[in-house]
């Protein structure tokens, strides 16, 4: 059986986990983070691949090579959740299963923090529970990517019409 494959993908200041905003954002660094969601792939016969960026069209550009390689997309677009346009319609773009993460709870913070871009464009979001976030959206990914896979006009590109 082909291993199947998830691109984990980490926005502006992730690099910054375990220095940054400690009580927020909890005291692990991003590359235990990615080593430990490593595992839990691994376990699970998946292969992960992580990426960080502090550029938006980098991570675009990203989501467009990748998406045809990968079974789905386990995303955390930090600051451009609340911003980007362009990372919201890439997603809509390629199709594939993606679960947006938040380490804290956006929806308890600044008013801005409130709105993310791309809440209604993947399958489902995890905020709020520190690194477990991740952790949490990688198995709902999985079975999102296992589980029966939504008709076309469920998909994402249809739901934008409206
Ligand atoms: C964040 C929340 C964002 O509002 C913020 O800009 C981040 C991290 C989180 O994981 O809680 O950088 O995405």
């Amino acid at each position: 059986m082909k291993t199947k494959k998830i691109l984990v993908l980490h926005g502006p200041n992730l690099n910054l986990l375990g220095k940054r905003e400690l009580s927020l954002y909890g005291s692990f660094s991003l590359k235990k983070i990615n080593a430990h969601l490593k595992k839990i792939a691994r376990a699970q016969k998946y292969t992960l691949f992580s990426y960080q960026s502090n550029v938006e069209g980098t991570l675009v550009t990203k989501i467009q090579k990748w998406a045809s390689k990968v079974d789905g997309i386990l995303i955390n677009p930090a600051a451009y959740t609340h911003t980007s346009i362009a990372i919201r319609d890439v997603l809509v773009a390629v199709g594939i299963p993606t679960v947006e993460v938040h380490l804290s709870n956006i929806y308890k913070r600044e008013p801005f923090r409130k709105q993310s871009l791309i809440s209604d464009v993947v399958d489902g979001q995890v905020v709020g529970f520190g690194p477990k976030s991740y952790e949490l959206g990688l198995h709902a990914l999985i079975q999102t990517i296992e589980g029966p896979r939504k008709g076309p006009k469920e998909r994402p590109k249809e739901r934008l019409k409206t």
